[in-house]
Order: structure tokens, then C-alpha cells, then sequence
């Protein structure tokens, strides 16, 4: 089976190609350096740029994975959650061009998409279930902080998520503070790596709350009382470092702890991890650690497949067909809000 799928829910255009599950093309435009000046994604801008991108990286992905649109089987878009000018542009192009080749539609949930995309293993990276039993996954992202209890393939439990900011928000945010540019996550990893992990103590917002769910609002307002405090330590690149790594560990901790109890207290043995933020070195290896310790195994989503992707939309479309799913109406509408539980059933 060939899927073509977008990808337009946030800031990246994306088209992608697979055949039989296997990646043969996945082409991302990113709009960072557009809404880098504005220190955060613009919902309009954001719109006219897929505008503008979307031929041209549906056109690089047919090129690229040496397929003609005639011979695509089924065409797949990302119908939400996301901004609703973003999704919109994507799910529309998808279901015209189901349209016009008559060909089967599915439009699929993003988080959905993400918690898959550890699965894209191998090169080609190919969707590859086998070894699948029931898991922990947590998915973070610049909009979402996930916690899921995957009982089945396309069984999905919210065991909780975050009440306020979501963990890369949180790296974007306090970064802002810090000066670095948008997005500040992968800038703070880097100056984290040659940082101090313990030089400052931040708070590790509801750590040992007894539910699954985040807050990262306080301690980006922990940061910013920190910098009131302390103007110098933004000026001298030992100690922004020293600062990052310590910001870092307590978002990392948060994570780790609460995905690792919810792991242990459902008695499973496999955690995964998708999403922007699993790029980030300090929560990998500090996955991977503490997987190791409490005897579980682990599955990281390459950090090709982390970030927004139409790859992992296509993977999602090709598991949804081998499990039966029905097409989606051609003029089914955009799920800004679309819970991850309701999805696919
Ligand atoms: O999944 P993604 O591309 O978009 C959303 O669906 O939100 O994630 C983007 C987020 C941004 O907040 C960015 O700062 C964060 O992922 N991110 C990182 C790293 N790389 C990307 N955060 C920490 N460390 C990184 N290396
Ligand atoms: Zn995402």
C-alpha cells in the first residue's frame, strides 16, 4: 500500500510518502526562523506559510520517493488537535486530492501520530509493531505533555496531562527569558551539556502528586524571580550554562519520575517516548537510566521522527487501514480540540 500524508498542524509543513509502512520520502519546511522574531508560533503567519509551502514539499516528497500521485492508495492528513488555520490547509489539500484520484481518505489525530512514532524503526525506518505489548507512552511536545496507557495497537487511556504549560513551552519560555532564540529547547540542551545540573534548585511542580498529570507554569515563574535575583548569571556563558542544566534537570526529573511511576504502578514492562522535547539528550539518557534500573525495556522515537512530521501521519494512516478503520468523509472537518481517546476506535 503507498499513503501520501500532511502535516500541518503547528509550524511545519509536511508531506511524506510510504510504501507497505516504509518511509520513502518525508520532507518537513519548518516556519521556526518566520515566528522566531515574534518568540512564539503566530496562528495566521503560520496558515499562509503552509499556503505557500504545501505544493512545493508535496512535490519534493513525490520526487524524492520516485512515486507518481496516480499511484498513491490512500492519502492521509493530520484532522486535529492543532491550530485550526493550520489543520484546516492540510486536511483540505488531503481530502481534494483523495478527491480528484479517487482514492480513500483518513484523517488522523496528531498525538495519536506521535505515539506511534517510535515504532518507525530501521533504515528505511518502517512501521514495525512486532514486539508491541501493552506500555506507558509519554508523548511532549512544544503543545502537549501526555501521559497514555496503550492497552492495545489504537487502544488509548489518558492517564493524564499538563494543567497549565507544556514541557517544551516550558524550555521555550523560560529560554525567552534567558535570551536565547525561539525555539529555546534545543538551545537549552546544548548549553545544558556543559552545565551543572545541581548549581541551582528549581522546583519540580507536582513530582509527587499522586496523579498523572504536569504543571510547568511555576517553575518558569521560579526562573524568572530567579533572574530578578540574579541578572549577572544570563551574561557569562559558564553560567547560562550552569542555569540551563538546572532548568533542564527539573523538567527532566518531572517527566522521568511520573512516567517511570505510572509504568510501575500498571505493572508493564515497555515505556515510549515521542514528541519535539524527546530530541533532548538529558531525557533520553535519563529514560534509558531509569528504564534500566526499574528492569523495563525502552522505546525512543528517533529524533528524525520527534519533531512535527508527515511521516509519522502516514505510519498512523497504514496502521489505521490494517486494522479495518473506515475512510473519513471528504467533508469531515477539522478537530481543533479532538480527544485522544475518542480517536480511531
Ligand atoms: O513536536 P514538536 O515539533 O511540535 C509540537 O507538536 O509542539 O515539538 C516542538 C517542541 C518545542 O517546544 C521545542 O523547544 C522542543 O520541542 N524541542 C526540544 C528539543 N528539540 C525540540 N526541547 C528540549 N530539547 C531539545 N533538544
Ligand atoms: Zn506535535
Amino acid at each position: 500500500m503507498t499513503v501520501f500524508a500532511l502535516e500541518t498542524s503547528c509550524d511545519e509543513t509536511s508531506a511524506a510518502v510510504l510504501v507497505n509502512g516504509c518511509v520513502r520520502a518525508n520532507i518537513v519546511a519548518s516556519q521556526i526562523r518566520l515566528h522566531a522574531e515574534y518568540g512564539g508560533v503566530v496562528p495566521e503567519l503560520a496558515a499562509r506559510e503552509h499556503l505557500r509551502n504545501l505544493i512545493p514539499v508535496a512535490r519534493m516528497a513525490f520526487e524524492t520517493a520516485q512515486i507518481s500521485p496516480s499511484e498513491v492508495d490512500l492519502v492521509a492528513a493530520t484532522r486535529g488537535p492543532g491550530l485550526p488555520t493550520a489543520l484546516w490547509i492540510g486536511l483540505r489539500a488531503a481530502q481534494a486530492m483523495a478527491f480528484a484520484l479517487g482514492r480513500p481518505f483518513l484523517g488522523v489525530h496528531h498525538h495519536a501520530a506521535h505515539l506511534y512514532s517510535p515504532w518507525l524503526q530501521g533504515q528505511p525506518a518502517c512501521l514495525d509493531l512486532s514486539g508491541f505489548e501493552p506500555h506507558v507512552s509519554l508523548i511532549v511536545s512544544g503543545g502537549h505533555t501526555l501521559l497514555v496507557y496503550v492497552t492495545a495497537p489504537l487502544q488509548h487511556h489518558l492517564l493524564g496531562a499538563t494543567i497549565d504549560d507544556a514541557a517544551g513551552e516550558c524550555f521555550d519560555k523560560t529560554g525567552k527569558l534567558l535570551g536565547l532564540p525561539y525555539p529555546a529547547g534545543p538551545w537549552i540542551d546544548r548549553l545544558a551539556e556543559e552545565g551543572n545540573p545541581a548549581a541551582h534548585s528549581f522546583p519540580r511542580p507536582l513530582r509527587d502528586d499522586s496523579t498523572d498529570n504536569f504543571s510547568f507554569s511555576g517553575l518558569k515563574t521560579a526562573v524568572r524571580y530567579f533572574l530578578r535575583d540574579h541578572p549577572e548569571v544570563v551574561q557569562h556563558k559558564g553560567s547560562l550554562s550552569d542555569l540551563c542544566a538546572s532548568i533542564q534537570a527539573a523538567i527532566v526529573d518531572v517527566l522521568v519520575t511520573k512516567t517511570l511511576r505510572a509504568a510501575t504502578r500498571l505493572g508493564v514492562s515497555l515505556v515510549t517516548a515521542s514528541g519535539g522535547v524527546t530530541c533532548n539528550r538529558a531525557l533520553r539518557r535519563q529514560l534509558q537510566d531509569a528504564c534500566n534500573r526499574h528492569g523495563l525495556q525502552l522505546r525512543l522515537a528517533d529524533p528524525t521522527y520527534c519533531t512535527d512530521n508527515a511521516a509519522m501521519v502516514g505510519a498512523l494512516a497504514e496502521l489505521l487501514a490494517r486494522h479495518g478503520r473506515s475512510p473519513t468523509p471528504l467533508d469531515a472537518d477539522i478537530l481543533p480540540d479532538w480527544s485522544l481517546e475518542e480517536a480511531h476506535v
